[in-house]
């Protein structure tokens, strides 16, 4: 950790004039529309009250979050450190993970405990942001330029690939199933059809979207995960395949679960929970972390876990259910729910905004009884 801070104070000395995301819409339009309304512009504590809360308890006097959620500071040494504090009149506070910062990370350096990006740009000279299209056009603005990491998803390692605590608990993961990164471009930066920049010159016909959609999206909670129903012989079999690049739960504040109901005529006879979705674990996915007592804590604070109910990257798993007297006609439904914020952990951080802590509903499978 020392060496890492050290590499980042040195790399701090070097300020290229900085431009905020807001100047590339002059040209980038579109992709400056769906790159505001993102959680990439809302990544730090000035802007996202989840993240805001959260460090608030768990680094209360440094900002070290802002590696990955404020990362285009300019003294990050010492916003890490805590000799600098988040200011709401910084530009590079506001912009969370921006363009320029995001479109200058050419390696990424590997650690146990987290990765951290490095990044090309020089104090003073023209910034040259690399991409993956073919044959680009220089601008006024900067140079462009092809970068193997933004085809081959790298360029999202440095943040998104693995963090552990103080306490060597490993906190997010969003590797698969061997470890390794997934496509995330091709599942998250679909092509649309539109224009890259105002001129278009090349006469490009559609460009990668940048609303990074996740969690937040009912459109991509749609797309998590396969459910299937069969009858077995003392009841059904639930079969939950997910078909995401990552596991199901990569983020320790998320609640994500299969809610199965039978409904005879208009009536519910029977369901997999009554009160709270954890009485069916098996169909819960949740991570709990444990204190050194053992107790329910924040992942800042873990020692371990009390719960760690997961899934891997397009791993599957069977649910069997034992349900006594199913009839012809009888419907046994299936859906899939998540949260963003779990509401018990939405409850404990008083957050103001609670449309978080609302459930998302996914895909849903029905099997009539014959
Ligand atoms: C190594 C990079 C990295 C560091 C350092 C980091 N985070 Fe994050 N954080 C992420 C990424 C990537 C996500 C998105 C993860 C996801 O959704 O799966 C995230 C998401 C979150 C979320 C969920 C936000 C929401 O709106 O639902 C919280 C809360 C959070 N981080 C808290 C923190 C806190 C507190 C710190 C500092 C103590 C911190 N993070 C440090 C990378 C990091
Ligand atoms: C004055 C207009 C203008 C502004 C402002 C501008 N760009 Fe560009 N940008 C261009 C042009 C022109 C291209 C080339 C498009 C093409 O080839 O179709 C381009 C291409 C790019 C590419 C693709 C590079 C590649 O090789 O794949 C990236 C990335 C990029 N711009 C990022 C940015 C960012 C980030 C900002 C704001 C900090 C920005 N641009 C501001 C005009 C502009
Ligand atoms: C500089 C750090 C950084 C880089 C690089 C980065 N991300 Fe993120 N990303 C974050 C952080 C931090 C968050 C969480 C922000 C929050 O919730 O406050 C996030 C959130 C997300 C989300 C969740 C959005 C939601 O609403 O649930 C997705 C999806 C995502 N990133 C995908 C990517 C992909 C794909 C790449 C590579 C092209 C990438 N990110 C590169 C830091 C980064
Ligand atoms: C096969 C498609 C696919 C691939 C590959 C993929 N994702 Fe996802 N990802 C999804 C879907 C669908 C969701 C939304 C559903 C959900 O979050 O439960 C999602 C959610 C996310 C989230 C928000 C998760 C949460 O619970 O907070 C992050 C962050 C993310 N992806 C980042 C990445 C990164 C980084 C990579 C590359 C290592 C990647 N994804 C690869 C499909 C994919
Ligand atoms: C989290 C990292 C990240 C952020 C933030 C980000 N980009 Fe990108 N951008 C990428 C990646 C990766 C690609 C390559 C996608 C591909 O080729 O499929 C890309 C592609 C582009 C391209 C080329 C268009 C294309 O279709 O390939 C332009 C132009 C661009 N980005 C501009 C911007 C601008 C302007 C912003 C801010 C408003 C921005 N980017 C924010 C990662 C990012």
């Amino acid at each position: 950790m020392k060496i890492i801070l050290s590499l980042l104070f040195l790399f701090s000395l070097h300020h290229a004039k900085y431009i905020d995301s807001k100047a590339c819409e002059e040209c980038h339009e579109n992709i400056y529309r769906e790159h505001a309304g993102s959680m990439h512009h809302k990544s730090s504590i000035l802007k996202d009250e989840v993240h805001r809360k959260v460090a608030e308890i768990t680094t209360p006097d440094k900002y070290s979050c802002a590696l990955c959620h404020m990362p285009a500071t300019k003294n990050l040494a010492g916003v890490i450190r805590g000799m600098d504090q988040p200011n709401p009149k910084e530009i590079r506070h506001q912009d969370g993970v921006s363009c320029f910062y995001c479109h200058q990370i050419n390696n990424i350096y590997h650690s146990k405990a987290f990765n951290i990006n490095f990044t090309s740009y020089r104090d003073g000279e023209k910034p040259i942001f690399f991409g993956n299209l073919e044959n680009a056009d220089d601008s006024d603005q900067h140079g462009s330029a092809n970068h193997p990491f933004y085809k081959n998803s790298e360029v999202c390692m440095g943040c998104h690939s693995h963090k552990e605590n103080k306490y060597e608990v490993q906190v997010c993961n969003t590797l698969d199933a061997s470890n390794k990164r997934s496509d995330c471009i091709g599942c998250h930066m679909p092509k649309k059809p539109g224009i890259i920049e105002k001129f278009d010159k090349k006469s490009r016909t559609e460009y990668a979207s940048h609303e990074f959609l996740g969690i937040h999206s009912e459109e991509m909670v749609k797309k998590a995960v396969k459910l299937e129903l069969k009858r077995s012989s003392d009841g059904v079999a639930l079969t939950i395949s997910n078909k995401m690049g990552h596991t199901i739960i990569t983020q320790p504040m998320r609640l994500k679960f299969v809610k199965t109901v039978v409904t005879r005529g208009s009536k519910v006879i029977w369901s997999n929970f009554k009160e709270s979705p954890i009485e069916d674990k098996e169909a819960t996915f949740i991570i709990v972390f444990k204190d050194d007592k053992g107790d329910a804590t924040m992942p800042g604070s873990a020692r371990g876990f009390k719960v760690q109910q997961n899934l891997e990257a397009l791993g599957s798993k069977t649910v069997n259910y034992t349900i006594d007297g199913l009839k012809k006609g009888d419907e046994v439904t299936s859906t899939w729910i998540s949260y963003a914020v779990n509401p018990k952990i939405a409850k404990k951080l008083e957050l103001t905004d609670m449309s978080v802590a609302q459930p998302i509903k996914g895909s849903s499978v029905t099997l009539v009884i014959d």
